[in-house]
C-alpha cells in the first residue's frame, strides 16, 4: 500500500504539487484570478406544481473575479454552472452543510491529486475543502460532481453535479455560436414519488445495471422544451445520468453534426446518424435551425438499441425490457415478490424522447460551420512507455460485485500494476469480457482522472457483433476523451499521458452504481 511506502518515497508538499495533503485553508502563495464559494445544503426547490422537492443543493457565489464565472439554477436540483478560462487560477471554497460527508471532483480537468476530489478528502458536515488550481485544459464542456466513497450515485442523484465550462482563445477565434446561442444541455433521468420527492428506490432492484429513472430531465427540468431562433446553435450535451446510456438522434432523421467530445473541439466536424452517450460523456453539436419555419418543432430522441452480448434483438439480459434485467415487471426480478420496489418505466435501450426544440422566431445572423475547428496532436503508440506491454484493465461483474482486474475499491490500496511513472504516455486496454470472462455482460463507461486520452482501437469479440452493431456507428472518437464506453465483448485501447502531477488518480466505471459497488481503483503516479 502506498501509505506505508509513501512517507519516505514521495517529495514534499511543494515539490509534489500538493499530493496527499488535504487542504482546509487557503494557501498564502496562491493568488487566484477567480474565487468561488460553493455551499452544499439541503433545500426545497419548485420542480413541479404542488409540493416542493427536497434536494441536495449547491449554491455558488463569486468572491473574486467576473460574476459570469457562475450561474446558479435556483429552481431545480442542478448544481451551478462554472465558466472559466484556460490559464485562470481559481480558488473554490467547498462548504459542506449536508448531513453527510462529501467531496467534489472536477471531471475531465487536469489538476493536482489533492485538488481532484479523491474520496479520501471527503469533508464532514460543517467542514470545508479549499481547492486551488490553474485551468490547464483547453476549451471544452467539463463537469463536476460528488465523489464520495460508496455514496457517489446517491449524492449525484440528489443534486451534487453541475457543468464546468472552459473557454480559451483558440475557441474564441472561431466563428462558433456564442452567448445565448451556446447552450448546455444536461441530460439525466429521475424518478419521483407522488409527493414530488426524489425516488431512488429502484436502484436496488436494478442494481446490476444501475439506477434507471422514469423520466428524462434536461437542465433539471422534466418535459424540456428548448425555444430557439432560426439560426445556428452550439449545443453541449452532458450525460449526467447515473447509469442510463443514450442513443441520441434527431427525430426527423437529419444527421447530427458533432463538433466536440469530452475534451473539447474535434479537428473537423463529423456527421453521424446517431451518437451514443454514456454516463460521464459529453458531446458538442452544431445545430442549424435556420432552414426551419417559425413554429416548427424537432425533438432529440434516444433510439432503441440492444446492449446484451447475445444480440437477440431485445431479448437478452439487458435488452428492451423483456429480459432478466430489463423492464422488470415481466422479468425474473420483477413482480410481486419484490415488494414495493419497482423497476423503471423507461427501460434501458427502449426508444423515447429527451427534449423538444421549438423554433419561436426567425434568426438574426447566418453562420457557417467552420471546416476546421482545431488541431489535435495525434498520440502515437510508439511513444508510449509501455508500448510492448499494454496495461490491461479487465472489467467484470458477478455476484453483486463490479470489479477491475478482479479487485474492488479500497482507499489507500495501490498494487504494483497500478503505479505509473509521471510524465509518461501509457497504453491502456479496457477488456470487457473480450475473452468471455466478464461474468454478467454489461456496458461500462470507463473514466480516467487526470489528463484527457485518445481512443486508438476498438475490438469486438465476433460472438457479440450482432449486439455491437446497433451502437457501433454512433461511437464518437478521434478527439480528446476522458470517458470511453466499453460494450460487452469489446476491448477498447486508449493512449493517455500522465504528466505534471504525482499522486493518486482514480480510474473507474462511470455507471455510478457500478462505481459504488467497487468498480473503482486508484493509479499512483510517481
Ligand atoms: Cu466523473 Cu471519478 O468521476
Ligand atoms: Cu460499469
Amino acid at each position: 500500500a502506498f501509505a506505508a511506502a509513501g512517507a519516505a518515497t514521495y517529495p514534499s508538499w511543494a515539490q509534489s504539487g500538493g499530493t496527499f495533503k488535504a487542504v482546509n485553508t487557503p494557501s498564502a502563495n496562491f493568488h487566484p484570478d477567480v474565487e468561488i464559494e460553493l455551499t452544499q445544503d439541503i433545500a426545497q426547490v419548485p420542480i413541479f406544481e404542488g409540493p416542493e422537492t427536497r434536494v441536495w443543493k449547491v449554491r455558488a457565489k463569486v468572491l473574486k473575479g467576473p460574476a459570469s464565472s457562475i450561474e446558479n439554477h435556483p429552481d431545480t436540483y442542478l448544481a451551478p454552472t462554472i465558466r472559466l478560462k484556460k490559464g485562470q487560477k481559481v480558488r473554490i471554497h467547498l462548504n459542506n452543510n449536508l448531513p453527510a460527508h462529501s467531496i467534489l471532483h472536477w471531471h475531465g480537468l487536469h489538476v493536482p491529486a489533492n485538488m481532484d476530489g479523491n474520496p479520501m478528502y471527503a469533508v464532514s458536515h460543517g467542514e470545508s475543502y479549499i481547492y486551488e488550481f490553474e485551468i490547464l485544459n483547453r476549451a471544452g464542456t467539463y463537469w463536476y460532481h460528488a465523489h464520495t466513497h460508496s455514496v457517489t450515485a446517491k449524492q449525484v442523484y440528489s443534486g451534487l453535479a453541475g457543468l464546468f465550462i472552459v473557454h480559451d482563445d483558440e475557441e474564441r477565434a472561431l466563428n462558433l455560436p456564442k452567448g445565448e446561442f451556446d447552450l448546455p444541455l444536461v441530460i439525466q433521468d429521475r424518478s419521483f414519488d407522488k409527493n414530488n420527492q426524489l425516488d431512488y428506490s429502484n436502484h436496488m432492484m436494478q442494481r446490476m445495471q444501475g439506477f434507471l429513472g422514469d423520466r428524462i430531465f434536461v437542465n433539471g427540468r422534466p418535459d424540456y422544451v428548448l425555444p430557439v431562433a432560426g439560426q445556428a446553435y452550439r449545443l453541449r450535451l452532458l450525460n449526467g445520468s447515473n447509469s442510463r446510456i443514450y442513443k441520441l438522434a434527431w427525430s426527423d432523421g437529419s444527421k447530427m453534426t458533432v463538433i466536440g467530445t469530452d475534451g473539447g473541439l474535434l479537428e473537423r466536424p463529423k456527421q453521424y446518424s446517431y451518437v451514443m452517450l454514456a454516463p460521464g460523456e459529453r458531446i458538442e453539436l452544431w445545430a442549424d435551425f435556420s432552414g426551419r419555419s417559425v413554429g416548427s418543432e424537432i425533438s432529440m430522441r434516444s433510439l432503441s438499441f440492444d446492449i446484451s452480448t447475445h444480440g437477440h434483438g431485445g431479448m437478452g439480459m439487458m435488452g428492451g425490457g423483456r429480459g432478466m434485467m430489463g423492464g422488470g415487471r415481466r422479468g425474473m426480478m420483477g413482480g410481486g415478490g419484490m415488494g414495493m420496489m419497482h423497476s423503471s418505466d423507461l427501460p434501458s435501450g427502449s426508444e423515447y424522447s429527451l427534449f423538444n426544440v421549438k423554433v419561436i422566431k426567425a434568426g438574426k445572423s447566418s453562420q457557417s460551420l467552420p471546416e476546421r475547428l482545431s488541431t489535435i496532436p495525434k498520440l502515437n503508440v510508439r511513444d508510449a512507455a509501455n508500448n510492448k506491454d499494454p496495461r490491461t484493465i479487465r472489467l467484470s461483474m458477478r455476484h453483486m460485485s463490479a470489479l477491475l482486474n478482479g479487485r474492488s475499491y479500497k482507499m489507500d490500496d495501490v498494487r504494483d500494476d497500478e503505479i505509473i511513472p509521471v510524465n509518461s504516455l501509457q497504453v491502456i486496454e479496457f477488456d470487457n469480457g473480450y475473452s468471455g470472462m466478464s461474468g454478467m455482460p454489461m456496458p461500462h463507461p470507463m473514466h480516467l482522472h487526470g489528463e484527457q486520452f485518445q481512443i486508438i482501437k476498438r475490438q469486438v469479440n465476433p460472438k457479440s457483433r450482432e449486439a455491437y452493431r446497433t451502437i457501433s456507428g454512433g461511437l464518437v472518437w478521434g478527439g480528446w476523451k476522458d470517458t470511453a464506453l466499453v460494450m460487452p465483448g469489446e476491448k477498447v485501447t486508449v493512449l493517455k499521458p500522465f504528466n505534471d502531477f504525482i499522486g493518486l488518480f482514480m480510474y473507474h466505471c462511470h455507471n455510478l452504481e457500478h462505481e459504488d459497488m467497487g468498480m473503482m481503483r486508484d493509479f499512483l503516479i510517481k
